[in-house]
């Protein structure tokens, strides 16, 4: 990929999509600030990515959930005047059933896939803006448009598609770019953090983590908003969307041996 960006910062880069993003764009010579809890993890991607590329990686370690973590991190954004890409990936799978919910998982899933992109992205834009350059990719999923990836997962993430288009329609002419990126099934850690068990799911259901990142990358020089990678998870998309399939697959999410197949709890 050749560098159409200076400067992106990343969250969730310690690992799966985020991590994947982060080797992306060192290769093509965008400087980073990488995101997310783990600052061990941040660490050993930085010193790696900056001894094989020659880019500047910075790190900033904080907890999207957190508020005054969230507002520092707003803060770092507003003053990186350079700032060209702002990549919303951090996220999580609900352990819980929302109604079982009783550690706060539901609000920590709003925080974190909801009010962090919204306060990053209106923390991104007025450099972005007065440059008349920039671009902002908000991880959403296929969940986005599903009736059985569980209540919070995908209204949370349906927020994130709807919030991309939206504000691509208020920002056009502006020359800014916004992608909602609508992954489905990929290998990452975000099995084994949410306690799902992967081997329910056929194979050829999923999808790389480098795969997905590069269609998303790629993408974003085409000036599409969603992107849903994959032949097949852009049909799933599609027959879930669509009305004469939708409430069918509304029945079929509530038989038990589909919600086991899907590895639901
Ligand atoms: N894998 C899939 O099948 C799939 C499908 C569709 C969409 N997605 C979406 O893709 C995005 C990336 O997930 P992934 O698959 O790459 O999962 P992953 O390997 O588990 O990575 C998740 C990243 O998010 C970070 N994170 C989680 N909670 C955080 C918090 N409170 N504050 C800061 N960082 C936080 C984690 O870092 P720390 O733990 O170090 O904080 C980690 O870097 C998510 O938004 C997910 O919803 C994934």
């Amino acid at each position: 990929m050749k560098a159409a960006y200076r400067k992106a910062l990343i969250t969730g880069a310690s690992a799966g999509l985020g991590e994947e993003y982060a080797r992306q764009l060192a290769a093509a010579g965008v400087d980073l600030i990488l995101v997310a809890r783990r600052k061990d993890r941040l660490e050993d991607l930085a010193r790696g990515l900056s001894q094989k590329y020659p880019v500047s990686v910075e790190i900033f370690p904080a907890d999207l959930s957190r508020d005054h973590e969230l507002s520092a991190l707003a803060e770092k954004i507003r003053q990186t005047e350079d700032l060209d890409l702002l990549i919303n990936n951090a996220g999580f799978g609900g352990k819980s059933k929302f109604y079982k919910d009783e550690n706060g998982e539901s609000e920590q899933m709003v925080r974190v896939h909801v009010l962090a992109p919204v306060i990053l992205t209106r923390a991104a834009l007025p450099a972005m803006i007065r440059r008349g350059r920039g671009a902002v990719i908000n991880v959403s999923s296929v969940a986005a448009f599903s009736p059985f990836s569980g209540a919070m997962y995908s209204s949370t993430k349906a927020f994130l598609a709807m919030f991309s288009v939206n504000l691509q329609n208020e920002l056009h002419g502006k020359g800014i770019k916004v992608q909602a990126l609508c992954p489905g099934l990929t290998h990452t850690e975000f099995h084994q953090v949410a306690g799902m068990n992967k081997e329910t799911i056929p194979g050829f259901l999923w999808m790389r983590a480098d795969r997905v990142v590069r269609i998303s990358l790629r993408a974003l020089g085409r000036n599409k908003v969603i992107v849903i990678p994959g032949c097949r998870n852009r049909i799933i998309s599609f027959l879930m969307r669509c009305p004469w399939t939708f409430s069918l697959v509304q029945w079929l999410s509530r038989r038990s041996w589909v919600r086991k197949m899907a590895a639901m709890k």
